[in-house]
C-alpha cells in the first residue's frame, strides 16, 4: 500500500497516512491536500519574489485554511467575487492585502470591498469606474484602483483560457486608447487613487516571452500617463497564469526563473523609458495550489470494451467524475491516474478513467495504462487536482461535492466538509 504523506520512520517503516486510512476515515471521493507542500510552494514564490507582492489567486481554490496558510506565508489574496472576499475575511486575511477583481462586480460587492477597506480594486469598465467613484465618495473613503489592461498578447495556452487577445470581455484594450482613457478617468475622480496598471494574459503558460511583451506594453502606457498627467504610478501587476505539470510532458518554469526574467524586463523597459520602476505584483493560482492536491476515488466498475479491429480498452468507473473535475471535459485537460491502495505486478493495459455521470464526455483520464487486475474496490489517485477542480465543482446529477482533507505531518483533518444530499434537498424549497 502506498503511503501518501509523512515519509518513513527510523525503522524504515511507513510512518505516514495511507490512502486506505483516508478512504476509510473520510470516504471517497475526496480531495487530499498536502498542506506542507502547499506551504512550501508559498514560501518558494514568496522568496523568489522578495521585492514584489504575490497575490494568491483564490479562484483556483478558496477555503479558509488555505487562505490562512497563504497569508501566514506572506502572500496576499486575489478575490473575484463577494464569496471569495467573504472567505478571505473569514480566514483573517488583512483587508489591505486583498485585491478585488471581476468584469461585473455588483454594487454590493464593491460596497463591501470599500467598507472593509480592500487594498485594491482592479477596474474593468468605465461604468464601473463611475460606480466605484460614487460609492467611495458616499462612504467617504478613497479607493485604490488598478486598471486592467488588455495588452493584446495571446499567451500560448488553451483557447478558452487565454484572456488577453483583443475580442474578449476582460480589461481595457491598448489599441484605440481605451486603457489610456480609463486611467485618465480614474485620475479625474477625487474619491479614487490610481495605483497602476494590471494585466493577466492567460493561464497554464510555460514561457516568459508573452509576459515580457505584456510588461513592455504596460511600461509604455505607464510612461505616457506619467508624462501627460505628471503623476507617478507606484505599482504594476503582471497577473498569474504560470503553468504547472499535469503530465510528464509539461515543464513548468520555476519561480526564481520567472522572477529574474520579470526583473530584467522591467529594469530594461523602465531604464529605456526613463521612469522609476514601479513595485511589481503577480497573481499565481494554479502553480501554487494545483500540484498540492490529488483526488482519491474508489473504483466501482471495470468494463473491457472491445473496439472495432479487435483492440480493447478497459473502462474504469470511479465514484466521482465531471462534477468534481470538469477540466478534461471543458478544456480537454490531461490528467493521470494510479492505483493507490496496492502495488500490482499485472501487465499494464490501455484504460480510460470515467466518472458516474450520465454523459459520455464524463472522462477524467482519457488514456492511461492501468494494471490489468484493477478491480472494483481499488482506490485510484488522480494527482494535480488542486486548482480549478473543487472550485469549479458542480452538483450535476445531484451528486454532492467531495470534501477537502488536509494532511500535514502524518495527521489528517477535513478543511472543507463533504456535501450531502440533505444539503442539496435543503435548498430545494418547492
Ligand atoms: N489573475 C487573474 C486576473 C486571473 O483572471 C487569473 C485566472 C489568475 C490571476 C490566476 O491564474 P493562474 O495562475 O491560476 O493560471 N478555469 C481555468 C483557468 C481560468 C483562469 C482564470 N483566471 C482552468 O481550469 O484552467
Amino acid at each position: 500500500e502506498l503511503t501518501v504523506f509523512g515519509g518513513e520512520s527510523e525503522s524504515g517503516r511507513d510512518a505516514g497516512v495511507t490512502v486506505s486510512d483516508l478512504a476509510q476515515e473520510y470516504d471517497t471521493p475526496a480531495y487530499i491536500l498536502d498542506e506542507d507542500d502547499f506551504r512550501e510552494r508559498c514560501r518558494t514564490w514568496r522568496a523568489a519574489f522578495a521585492d514584489a507582492d504575490v497575490y494568491y489567486a483564490s479562484k483556483a481554490f478558496c477555503s479558509k485554511a488555505v487562505l490562512r496558510i497563504a497569508a501566514e506565508e506572506g502572500l496576499r489574496v486575489d478575490v473575484c467575487s463577494g464569496g471569495e472576499l467573504a472567505v478571505a475575511l473569514a480566514a483573517g486575511v488583512e483587508p489591505d492585502f486583498i485585491a478585488l477583481h471581476g468584469n461585473n462586480k455588483s454594487v454590493a460587492e464593491l460596497r463591501q470591498a470599500l467598507t472593509v477597506g480592500v487594498g485594491r480594486v482592479v477596474v474593468d469598465s468605465l461604468v464601473e469606474i463611475d460606480r466605484l467613484a460614487e460609492l467611495a465618495a458616499d462612504l467617504g473613503v478613497r479607493a485604490r484602483v488598478m486598471v486592467r489592461v488588455n495588452v493584446g498578447v495571446e499567451a500560448h495556452t488553451h483557447e478558452y483560457i487565454a484572456t488577453a487577445h483583443e475580442d474578449q470581455k476582460f480589461g481595457f484594450s491598448l489599441s484605440g486608447g481605451d486603457a489610456y482613457q480609463a486611467a485618465q478617468k480614474v485620475m479625474s475622480k477625487t474619491s479614487l487613487t490610481l495605483l497602476g496598471l494590471h494585466s493577466h494574459i492567460g493561464s497554464q503558460i510555460f514561457e516568459t516571452a508573452a509576459f515580457e511583451v505584456s510588461a513592455a506594453r504596460l511600461v509604455k502606457l505607464q510612461t505616457q500617463l506619467q508624462t501627460d498627467f505628471d503623476v507617478t504610478l507606484p505599482e504594476l501587476d503582471l497577473g498569474g497564469g504560470f503553468g504547472m505539470a499535469y503530465t510528464s510532458q509539461d515543464a513548468p518554469m520555476n519561480p526564481a526563473e520567472i522572477s529574474a526574467s520579470f526583473a530584467t524586463i522591467m529594469r530594461r523597459e523602465c531604464a529605456e523609458a526613463g521612469i522609476e520602476a514601479p513595485r511589481l505584483s503577480i497573481e499565481p493560482g494554479r502553480s501554487l495550489i494545483g500540484p498540492s492536491m490529488f483526488t482519491l476515488y474508489r473504483v466501482g466498475t471495470v468494463k473491457p470494451v472491445t473496439l472495432s479491429g479487435g483492440a480493447s480498452r478497459l473502462y474504469v468507473s470511479v465514484d466521482g467524475g465531471l462534477s468534481d473535475n470538469i477540466r478534461p471535459a471543458l478544456y480537454d485537460a490531461p490528467y493521470s491516474a494510479t492505483v493507490a491502495n496496492r502495488s500490482s505486478a499485472a501487465r499494464p493495459v490501455l484504460a480510460r478513467v470515467v466518472g458516474k455521470h450520465c454523459e459520455a464526455g464524463d472522462i477524467l483520464v482519457k488514456d492511461e495504462f492501468l494494471p490489468a487486475d484493477v478491480a472494483p474496490g481499488d482506490l485510484l489517485a488522480v494527482p494535480g487536482t488542486g486548482a480549478y477542480c473543487r472550485s469549479m465543482a458542480s452538483n450535476y446529477n445531484h451528486v454532492a461535492r467531495p470534501p477537502v482533507i488536509s494532511v500535514s505531518n502524518g495527521a489528517s483533518r477535513p478543511i472543507v466538509a463533504r456535501e450531502t444530499v440533505d444539503d442539496l434537498l435543503r435548498l430545494d424549497v418547492g
